[in-house]
Formats: structure tokens, C-alpha cells, sequence
């Protein structure tokens, strides 16, 4: 992108930082020493390095300053997806793979991809002056995109302005004030996303939206965002988007539908400030001021006219996702993936780059492993995803092109995204991989107290050792759950950060705020790397099927709380029970199995058997047909519902509610029926995977 882009910069180098130097030097010593006095051994470790002794040595090999000079080199310069400088970025994580000796390649794609040409906004004040406002942000050096919003179309409107809260559709109902045609302005909350707040305005009738950060620092960061709906390539929805491929036309219903009709831009929220305080109309609704820190005391709509306009070209890219590979011994055909995006709005030091250097040290800790006699048992494939920001079009393009394989052969896909935001542990899986997780929580060093482990801080913290669930599309397990049906975890260590998306997501705010020492990201490395050496050299899957069923259960009683008795919730509880009887009994076989730990052929051969069952069950919560109107989310247990306040769960029955405020009663009551009937059958399907045996 000329426009935008100042000349790449070519500054990757790291030298090896003193501590890693040392653990290396450390390592070659033991060797040493092993080699001389246990000359007859033919391994370089004497004793065979069982799972215990392998997890010691990975934790033992991490370095805080390696990550840091990761980190630093992989922010020298803003890498947004598609442009020249993200290329370099590409090179410095292939090479960084290949000198550690690993077997690398890349998956290349043609995405239709959206950066800005122009943007302005005016104000028009009722006293007569008028002011332009800045669009941009001063930390914003060269090479950083301006902010905008990908996908958004171009326009312009003159109009005047109304403030609608979070911009939910309750909050157009509170507002009570008709924003046909006006300029709404809506600041950015909790779970609602940028995406669902352009969509809510555009149904309510405004003309262009402006979405603002509401946080207490950083009011003159702009946080860029893509606007898009739906996942991956818009041009290739539900296939690969390959050179020579099928790609479908700008015009096509199927790919206008996916993008917004009216412009949208996010505002630092000095600027929101600004406009938001000379607005006149109905005073502040008393429920909306409580977290409110804008200085607006009238919701509009006006008297102050803004004149927006955006310029914007959608326009075809070159995208790369790079994969590292290690060759399982004993099952090469299963795989465990270890996933994070490479591409980021501007600097990226959070988002991405700190869940990048933690996969980069994963891969120097891995390799080290191996240099030591290390074979794991399965495949584990560390994966650097591009055009993430742009609606997970690198990983979604890769899920897609290779449905059939990762369908029947990954054991799970481990997300990072934006590994350190701030303090505290967050997770979230699919929950048959709860019980790993609080078991290696336990392994891990806490980063912020001496003397205690990630499992013991995050039980003391608010909600307790708190599992959140996949169900959102907001990083690049989506494709991965949603879409193939693979158990996922994603991790991260704090929330909400203040700099999210603007030039301000640099090396030094994460020097200075972020992880002052980098022991929040070591702890990251050491979550992440210890569940995929379980998931990988486990003979038996570490799976806890009854931790699913006893979640199936509280969502059964969760719907009951919200539904009539004129829907039936019974085949739902009927399938739930079959699904907790099956838990019960694989775990039985599975604790039974665990203890022979024979080298006997045929044992080996069940506990195959047994971790095929464990590993498809998943499958079972997806459906052909997908949710209704939106079928490429298969997985009917986990997605998004459109209606984006209702449940995180069983996102086809709480689609049901709000499509059926428009019918007759007893359509209503139908359809609610067969959507609770069609995720009963997907809980049935995956009670029979989980016995492995035909009706
Ligand atoms: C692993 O090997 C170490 C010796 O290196 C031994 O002390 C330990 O008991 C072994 N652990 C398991 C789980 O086999
Ligand atoms: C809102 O205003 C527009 C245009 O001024 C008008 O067409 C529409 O009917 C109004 N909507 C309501 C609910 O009053
Ligand atoms: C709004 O601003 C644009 C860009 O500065 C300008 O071209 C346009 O004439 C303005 N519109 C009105 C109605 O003033
Ligand atoms: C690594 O951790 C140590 C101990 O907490 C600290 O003294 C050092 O400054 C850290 N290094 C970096 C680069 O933050």
C-alpha cells in the first residue's frame, strides 16, 4: 500500500540474549556430562525422558529476556496484513523456525483485503463556528495505517448527531429518538462488538456511525477494526480463496451481504468528547451514566451537524501463514496445533506480537527438547495465521482448504492471540479440556507472586478458576471450533487493554504497562507449551468428557429459566443424560487403560481406539446445514447468535427467539421446538461417537 505505507524497514536481527545463551551452554554441559559417564547409552539423555522429567526440562529452558528481544524485533515497524513491511515480518518468522531446524512451509492465499484512501469529519456547531476534527493519532509514526474500519463502504453525510450508548438495540429502545438519518455515535462496550454496533445502527436507520473508546487513559487512541460479516475471505466463502480459484464477484448477494451498508470510523474519544458535549435533546438516560466518562449530558439528536466523509478501496491481497512442523514417532497421522496471528494494525506489540514471540519461544524450547532425544508421539504444528484483523482470513482459509484431515486426524488447536494485555489469567476451551487445563495451571509458576502457581492466583481472583467458552469469533480459534469441530483452548494473560488497536500497541507501552518484567509472558509459554506436550505425548487423550456433560446440563437449565412451557426442553434432557452416561463410561475405560502402560501391541492398539472416539466427539456437535442464515457456522452448541445479548450457548435455539418475534404464536413456539430438537440429535451424535458403537 503506497499510500499508507512509508519503505519497508529491514532491521530484523536478534542476537541470543545472555540468559538463553546460558540455559544453552547449561544444556550442552549435562549432555556433556552424560556422554562421558553413561558412554553405552545411545540416547543423549540416560534415563528415556518420560513426561514428568520432559515437562521439568521445558519449564526450566524458559528466558523472559528472549521473549522481550522477540518482541522488540518483531515491533520495529507496523505489520499490517497484505503490505510490504508485513512480508518482512513473514521472513523474520520463517527463518527464526528454520534456524532452529525445524521443517517449515507456507499456505499462500488471495484475500480481498480493505485499507483507507481519505477520511475527514467537521463539525458544525449551533453557535455558528466550525471545527475539523483529527483523524489521526500522534503516536502514529511512519508506516501506521490511519484509522478507519476494513470493509466499511465509502461515503459521505452531512447530519446531525445522536449519542446511542453502546449502540445495542435496548439502547435505541431507552434512546426513544428516531436516528433516521443522523450521524449516531456509540461507544465501545463489553461484549458488543464493533461489528454488531455498525449492524444495529444500520437497522435503526442512521447514516454512518463513529465508535469511540470510552477508557479512562489513552483518549486520543483510535481503535481500527475490521467491520465485516461473517469469517475469512469474502470473495471465497466456505472454500479456499487459491490463485486460479474460484473467486466470486464484488456484486455477488453473497458477498454484498457481508459488508455494511453505511460508513463507520472510530473516534479517539477526545474527539468523541468534543462532539458528544455540545449535543442538545433529551438528557443522558439515568442508566447510562453510571460507567460514563465522555463528557455528554444530552443524547441529540444535534444541534451540532458533523460532515464525515470516507474513502476507502477493497482491493485483492497476498496473504501467508507460515507453520512450523514436528514429526510425531509413534501416531505422525494426529496432530496438536499451536496457533497465533502474525499481522496486527499498527506496532502489534500486544496484538499480536506478544502471543508471536511466545510461539517463537515455544519453537526454541521445543527444539531444545529435541536436541535432548525428544520424539513426541503425535504431530505438533506451530502455526503464525495472517489477516487475522481482517475477519480470520488466513487461518479460516486454511480450516477450509484442509476440512477432511483436520476433521479426522487434530487431537486440538491451542490459540494465543494477544498473549499479555495486563495482569491475571484468562482461558477459555471447549470443555472436555477443562480438566487439563487446571491440572497444568498447577505446573506453572505464577508471574506476578513468589511461591504460587497460575492455578492458585487464578482461583483467587474474581469467579474463581473460570473457564469461558469458544463461542465468539473475535481470534482464530473460530474457524477451528465453529466451523471443523476441533476442541480448542485460548489464552491470554489480562483484558480490556487500553491501547487496543491504536498506534499506541508498542513495544514500550508493554515495556512500561503490559509485562514490565516479561514473566507474564513466560507464564503464557509455559501454559501454552506444557498442554500441547499433554496433548502430544499423552498415550491416552487427556479428555474429560463428564466436565462437557455436566456443561450440556447447566445450559439445559439455563434455556429452562428463560423459555414457556409451550416448548418441550425434554429431548434436549434425554440427549444430555445419553451424552453423560457415555462420559462415564469412556472415563471408566479410559482410567482402566491408563494403568497398563505396556509396550503390548494390542493395548496400544485400544488406546488408538479409545483417543479416536475421544478426539471425534466434538464432530458430533456439528450440523451440515449450519445455523439458519448463516450455515457456514456448523457447530450448534458454540457460535454467535445474532441476537448478541441473549445466551453464549446453543446459538441456533436463541437465534430462534428473536427471528420469531415477527410470526404467529404458534410459529413461534414450532420453530424454537425444532431448534431445541436439532441440537438434542447434534448431542446424540456425539454420545454415539464418544461409545463408538452403531445403533
Ligand atoms: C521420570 O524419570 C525420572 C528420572 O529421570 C524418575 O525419577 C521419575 O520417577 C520418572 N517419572 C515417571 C512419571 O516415570
Ligand atoms: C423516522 O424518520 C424517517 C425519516 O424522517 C421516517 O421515514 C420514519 O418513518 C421515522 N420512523 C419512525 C418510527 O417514526
Ligand atoms: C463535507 O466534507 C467534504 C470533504 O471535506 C466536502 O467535499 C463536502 O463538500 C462537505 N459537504 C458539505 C455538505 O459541506
Ligand atoms: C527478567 O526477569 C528478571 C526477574 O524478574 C528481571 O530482573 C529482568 O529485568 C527481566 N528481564 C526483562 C527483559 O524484563
Amino acid at each position: 500500500m503506497k499510500n499508507i505505507m512509508a519503505r519497508p524497514i529491514n532491521v530484523f536481527s536478534t542476537k541470543p540474549s545472555p540468559l538463553s545463551t546460558w540455559v544453552v551452554i547449561l544444556v550442552l554441559c549435562i549432555l556433556g556430562f552424560y556422554a562421558v559417564y553413561f558412554p553405552r547409552s545411545n540416547a543423549p539423555f540416560p534415563t528415556p525422558l518420560n513426561s514428568s522429567n520432559l515437562q521439568t526440562l521445558f519449564l526450566s529452558t524458559s528466558s523472559n529476556s528472549t521473549i522481550a528481544s522477540y518482541l522488540r524485533a518483531l515491533t520495529l515497524h507496523p505489520h499490517l496484513a497484505g503490505t510490504e513491511p508485513a512480508a518482512d515480518t513473514t521472513r523474520y518468522v520463517l527463518s527464526h523456525f528454520t534456524s532452529l531446524g525445524l521443517q517449515t512451509h507456507t499456505a499462500t492465499y488471495r484475500a480481498l483485503l480493505s485499507y483507507p484512501l481519505s477520511s475527514s469529519l467537521t463539525a458544525h456547531f449551533s453557535d455558528g463556528s466550525s471545527v475539523d476534527l483529527p483523524l489521526t493519532e500522534p503516536a502514529g509514526g511512519p508506516g501506521v495505517v490511519q484509522p478507519y474500519h476494513a470493509y466499511s463502504p465509502s461515503g459521505s453525510v452531512q447530519a446531525r448527531v445522536v449519542f446511542v450508548n453502546y449502540g445495542r438495540e435496548k439502547d435505541y429502545r431507552e434512546l426513544g429518538v428516531n436516528v433516521s438519518g443522523c450521524i449516531v455515535i456509540a461507544r465501545k462496550g463489553g461484549e458488543f462488538g464493533r461489528g454488531a454496533v455498525v449492524e444495529t445502527a444500520e437497522k435503526n436507520g442512521a447514516a454512518a456511525v463513529l465508535i469511540y473508546g470510552d477508557g479512562e487513559t489513552w483518549r486520543n487512541g483510535f481503535e481500527r477494526g475490521n467491520v465485516m460479516r461473517g469469517i475469512g475471505d469474502p470473495l471465497s466463502p466456505g472454500w479456499a480463496g487459491v490463485e486460479g480459484g474460484e473467486s466470486l464477484g464484488l456484486e455477488d448477494s453473497e458477498v454484498l451481504k457481508r459488508f455494511p451498508k453505511i460508513p463507520s470510523m472510530p473516534l479517539s474519544a477526545e474527539v468523541a468528547d468534543s462532539i458528544l458535549s455540545s449535543l442538545g435533546g433529551a438528557p443522558v438516560p439515568l442508566e447510562w451514566r453510571g460507567a460514563l466518562r465522555s463528557k455528554v449530558s444530552h443524547v441529540g439528536p444535534g444541534p451540532t451537524v458533523l460532515n464525515f466523509t470516507y474513502q476507502g478501496e477493497k482491493k485483492m491481497a497476498t496473504i501467508q501463514n507460515v507453520f512450523a512442523v514436528i514429526k510425531g514417532s509413534e501416531e505422525p497421522d494426529r496432530y496438536v496445533l499451536l496457533g497465533n496471528h502474525r499481522d496486527a494494525w499498527t506496532y502489534g506489540a500486544v496484538d499480536p506480537s506478544s502471543g508471536t514471540a511466545a510461539l517463537l519461544d515455544i519453537a526454541r524450547r521445543y527444539s531444545i527438547l529435541l536436541g535432548l532425544g525428544w520424539k513426541p508421539r503425535r504431530t505438533i504444528i506451530l502455526c503464525s495465521w495472517d489477516a487475522e484483523e481482517f475477519g480470520m482470513v488466513g487461518s479460516t482459509e486454511w480450516v477450509e482448504q484442509n476440512l477432511i484431515n483436520l476433521g479426522s486426524k487434530t487431537v486440538a488447536y491451542l490459540n494465543v492471540d494477544c498473549a499479555v494485555q495486563g495482569p491475571g489469567f484468562f482461558v477459555g476451551s471447549t470443555p472436555q479440556l477443562d480438566s487439563l487445563i487446571l491440572e497444568v495451571t498447577k505446573k506453572v509458576k505464577d508471574p506476578d507472586s513468589e511461591d504460587v502457581s497460575v492455578y492458585e492466583s487464578w482461583a483467587a481472583a474474581d469467579g474463581g478458576n473460570n473457564i469461558q467458552r469458544l463461542s465468539g469469533v473475535d481470534s482464530d480459534f473460530a474457524s477451528f471450533v465453529q466451523h471443523a469441530g476441533i476442541p480448542s483452548i485460548d489464552i491470554y494473560y489480562g483484558r480490556d487493554f487500553p491501547v487496543y488497536h491504536t498506534a499506541f500497541d508498542s513495544y514500550n507501552w508493554m515495556a512500561e504497562h503490559g509485562d514490565p518484567f516479561f514473566q507474564r509472558h513466560v507464564a503464557v509459554t509455559g501454559v501454552w507449551g506444557l498442554l500441547a506436550l499433554h496433548l502430544a505425548d499423552d498415550s491416552i487423550l487427556p479428555f474429560n468428557y463428564v466436565s462437557y456433560a455436566n456443561e450440556l446440563q447447566l445450559y439445559n437449565n439455563r434455556l429452562s429459566n428463560l423459555l414457556d412451557q409451550k416448548t418441550s426442553l425434554h429431548p434436549l434432557a434425554m440427549s444430555i443424560q445419553e451424552f453423560a452416561f457415555a462420559a462415564k463410561e469412556a472415563d471408566d475405560e479410559l482410567k482402566k487403560l491408563r494403568l497398563q502402560e505396556t509396550a503390548d501391541c494390542s493395548v496400544d492398539m485400544r488406546k488408538r481406539a479409545l483417543n479416536d472416539r475421544l478426539m471425534l466427539v466434538e464432530k458430533g456437535f456439528l450440523d451440515a446445514d449450519g445455523l439458519q442464515g448463516r450455515q457456514w457456522f456448523k457447530h450448534l452448541v458454540f457460535g454467535p447468535s445474532s441476537d448478541h445479548e441473549r445466551l453464549n450457548f446453543f446459538p441456533g435455539i436463541s437465534d430462534s427467539f428473536t427471528r420469531s418475534t415477527s410470526i404467529s404464536e404458534g410459529e413461534r413456539v414450532a420453530a424454537i421446538q425444532h431448534e431445541v430438537w436439532r441440537v438434542s440429535r447434534a448431542i446424540h451424535r456425539a454420545a454415539s461417537a464418544l461409545r463408538g458403537e452403531f445403533t
